[in-house]
């Protein structure tokens, strides 16, 4: 005979829920964790905040729970520059020698929650020495969150990278030189990842910072001084054009060939998946296709009266140049109305407020709510190593 699967706790679940399920902590800040009333005969809180199990205290066989032994405290980053505190990403430093990789699985799972709330307030969370050296401790690392891969070559990001792991491919392969300004990761497309992670496995020997911006503070700001802009950008959402070369050109930060880009042999491969995605689209010499999306959101709710500035507007006006485009003729609204540059250039220039600028260390991770943060590359010199993995592919529709 099996074991009885259906002793029931006093609160109604069953000894399977039980086994299933992670302990449920939270925090009502960084350092004070608070364990629910049915683990705390099993459970404690540590001196340093962490989770224990007490030493005489277990579940039946069966229900017994992991508990990572790894030693985190939160780590206060400050802000720099005339940055604004509330764009401050959260972090997390684990002080423990060597941790293991299994150790690091345990704390993120036991945390999922937790995090994804703090992911929510900040847009970003720091995770740093966990002890990842590697793309593949990296994509363990991410495997942990349990979040549904979107793989690069899915995606119709016009980045050149190479892939690594099923999850993990570099952050981008532009030259060191190449500043990325701030944008969202593919809000030009109509498929975006909710979630962005990044890996440092080599940091440079100068630069190379990841600049992160709150783009819901910045909205905020924007709506108070270009509300017209703003209202502009809410009602018409934006078309993006941009021209694709026919094979990879890795000396521009959006090099990527339409072959890649549309997982196309040939041109008639191609018009069907640009057809498919509701684009227009033009074939040019030298084997280049100039392509334009449907109207896609400018504006983007994250939650209920919080919305985002979800959009390629600061990115494309800055730096989405190279021998085949324009940043002039790169975005118009969706009604076919150009833009108002001077609002554009304000919010380059107001989105400097709300940026912070990840200074990485080797082994570091930083999660990314795509739909809050915008990121960035600074030009560095050296080697820098930072790889990436997507998570979460969600559809921009701009509502009728
Ligand atoms: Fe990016």
């Amino acid at each position: 005979m099996g074991q009885d699967h259906s002793t029931m706790e006093s609160d109604g679940r069953t000894h399977d829920d039980l086994v299933n399920r992670e302990p449920e902590v939270s925090f009502d800040n960084e350092d004070t964790m608070f364990v629910p009333n049915r683990y705390r005969g099993v459970y404690r809180v540590s001196s340093a905040g962490q989770l224990r199990q007490r030493p005489n205290a277990h579940y039946p066989r069966r229900e017994r729970m992991s508990v990572s032994p790894l030693q985190v405290e939160s780590l206060p980053l400050q802000a720099d520059g005339t940055c604004d505190e509330r764009a401050v990403p959260a972090a997390y430093q684990c002080r423990s020698a060597s941790p293991a990789t299994e150790d690091a699985h345990t704390w993120i799972r036991e945390r999922r929650d937790v995090l994804q709330q703090q992911l929510e307030a900040t847009g970003v969370i720091l995770f740093r020495g966990f002890g990842l050296q590697t793309p593949e401790d990296f994509d363990r690392f991410v495997s942990a969150f349990g979040e549904k891969n979107f793989p690069y070559e899915e995606s119709l990001s016009n980045a050149v990278r190479v892939v690594r792991t099923e999850r993990v491919f570099s952050a981008n392969e532009a030259p060191p030189e190449v500043t990325i300004f701030l944008h969202h990761e593919m809000a030009q497309t109509p498929i975006s990842p909710r979630k962005l992670f990044f890996f440092c496995e080599i940091a440079a020997s100068e630069g190379g910072a990841t600049p992160v911006c709150r783009s819901d503070l910045l909205l905020e700001r924007l709506a108070e001084e270009v509300p017209q802009f703003v209202a502009d950008c809410e009602s018409k959402g934006l078309k993006y054009t941009n021209v694709m070369p026919g094979q990879d050109d890795a000396s521009s930060g959006m090099g990527r060939s339409w072959r890649s880009t549309l997982r196309a042999s040939d041109h008639a491969e191609a018009e069907d998946k640009l057809s498919r995605l509701s684009y227009s689209w033009e074939w040019l010499d030298d084997d280049c296709l100039r392509a334009t999306t449907p109207v896609l959101p400018a504006v983007r709710e994250i939650s209920p009266g919080r919305r985002s500035f979800f959009n390629q507007l600061i990115a494309a006006s800055k730096g989405w140049k190279d021998s085949r485009n324009d940043p002039s003729k790169a975005i118009i609204h969706g009604d076919g109305q150009p833009l108002d540059q001077q609002a554009v250039f304000r919010a380059t220039e107001l989105a400097q407020k709300f940026t912070y600028n990840v200074a990485w260390q080797p082994g570091d991770v930083a999660m990314v709510d795509n739909c809050i943060s915008m990121h960035a590359r600074q030009p560095f010199r050296g080697t820098r190593k930072v790889w990436a993995s997507l998570a979460g592919a969600e559809r921009n529709a701009i509502a009728d």
